[in-house]
């Protein structure tokens, strides 16, 4: 009889392991020793970057900290299907160099319906997004990096905030995974950040907040001028 308790209780807890997967609750330790990890992206080198290159660490490594590593999935702590997902050597598992076709990281990325991954309500990722990973797939899933293609005078939301979120937070931050109740995947959700001050502490790592993006490397000086620009605009949505 005890034994039966015993596996009862057991299969409770992994019950509600999985429905909690994917979830913000605080179920999990939060992993990433205060979230300054570079996530597998290693530091930006400081060569230009060409425009028909794709990075691991400045356009891969996002998108994938962002919605697919994030906590109560492909993290280290939860790792949901054995799958671990945050560091470059992580991510080769699931990669044949120069083959995204026959990747499992590209296949699962581009299935529809209830196959995809990140799984609903997660949002998919965008078609820019797939188009990035397969061709870094394809020149060879190289840990690369490059300088940045970032330009301190461009600092209009729909040209640089925009696409900074939706790279590297939006994932864990949407109405269906909100990491500390925060929303960044529509303009509003972007200015309350930023006008209560959550969005350059994290983001600047200031003692008091939580460094972002989480378990990802932070972001280069350039980005993080280009947010501090559009505050000082008043961030206004253009
Ligand atoms: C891998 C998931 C993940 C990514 C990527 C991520 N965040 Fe977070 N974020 C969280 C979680 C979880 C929390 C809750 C606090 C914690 O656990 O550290 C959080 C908290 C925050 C907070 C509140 C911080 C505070 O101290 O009150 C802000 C602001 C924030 N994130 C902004 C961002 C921005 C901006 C980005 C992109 C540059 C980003 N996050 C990327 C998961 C993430």
């Amino acid at each position: 009889m005890k034994k039966a308790i015993y596996a009862y209780t057991a299969l409770l807890a992994v019950l509600l392991i999985f429905l909690n997967a994917c979830r913000h609750e605080a179920l999990f330790p939060v992993d990433g020793g205060g979230g300054g990890g570079t996530g597998g992206g290693g530091t930006v080198s400081g060569n230009p970057c060409s425009p028909d290159t794709a990075y691991f660490v400045n356009d891969v490594m996002p998108i994938i900290a962002s919605n697919c590593a994030m906590s109560g999935c492909h993290d280290n702590v939860t790792h949901a299907d054995g799958v671990r997902l945050t560091t470059y050597t992580q991510v080769m598992n699931y990669v044949i160099a120069g083959n995204a076709a026959n990747s499992k990281l590209y296949k699962e990325i581009i299935k529809t319906g209830s196959e995809r991954m990140p799984p609903a309500p997660m949002p998919a990722l965008t078609t820019s997004q797939k188009t990035v990973i397969q061709k870094w797939i394809n020149q060879g899933a190289k840990n690369n990096s490059c300088a940045g293609r970032c330009d301190t005078a461009v600092f209009t939301y729909s040209g640089a905030i925009k696409p900074l979120m939706d790279n590297k937070c939006t994932g864990c931050h949407n109405p269906s995974n909100l990491g500390g109740s925060v929303d960044v995947s529509t303009y509003n959700g972007v200015k309350t950040i930023a006008i209560n001050g959550k969005l350059i502490g994290s983001i600047t790592h200031q003692p008091g907040f939580s460094p972002m993006p989480k378990n990802a490397a932070k972001m280069s000086d350039c980005e993080i001028t280009q947010v501090q620009k559009w505050i000082a605009a008043g961030t206004p949505n253009n």
